[in-house]
């Protein structure tokens, strides 16, 4: 299945004459809140919703942008979990902080290209990772977003 997130906790244990892993799995819909360790964690952004209206949010170092908004019930679909399959998660980032934020992998990328009105300051938010320097930034939806695996999209055979 897309859209799984392996975190790298692997716990061995023998049994035996056998040797045995575990591997924990955190999904990555399975976004969990907690509550900054201080106020030196908190990033507020803004997103602008396709309507128009300003929704300030409170995040924190580490929170991934996407994952973020679904907390606060905004509208980015995020149809592949954040595993770089569709431009559902499509935002156009404020330009005075558009070069803060790493350059996209080339599956981003490949994405992005997809996504339409695509602008210069196009990322994907599930790629967007929450640090000090982003307080204040606003994230624009684009006014269409579109879902391939649902727009008519048809994968090829492999
Ligand atoms: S949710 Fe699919 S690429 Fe972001």
């Amino acid at each position: 299945m897309l859209g799984r997130l392996f975190q790298a906790t692997t716990r061995s244990f023998l049994n035996g004459s056998r040797s045995f892993s575990h591997t924990n799995v955190l999904f990555n819909g399975e976004y969990e809140w907690k509550d900054p360790k201080s106020d030196d964690e908190i990033v507020n952004i803004t997103y602008i919703t396709r309507d128009g209206t300003h929704k300030k949010i409170r995040g924190k170092v580490g929170d991934n942008a996407m994952y973020l908004a679904h907390r606060y019930d905004i509208e980015v679909e995020g149809a592949c979990e954040a595993s770089l399959a569709c431009c559902t998660c499509h935002v156009y980032v404020d330009e005075e902080y558009f070069d803060k934020i790493p350059e996209p992998k080339e599956e981003e990328e490949d994405m992005l290209d997809l996504a339409p009105v695509l602008k210069p300051n196009s990322r994907l938010s599930c790629q967007i990772i929450l640090k000090k320097d982003l307080e204040g930034m606003t994230l624009t939806l684009p006014r269409i977003t579109r879902n391939f695996y649902v727009d008519g999209h048809v994968p090829e055979p492999h």
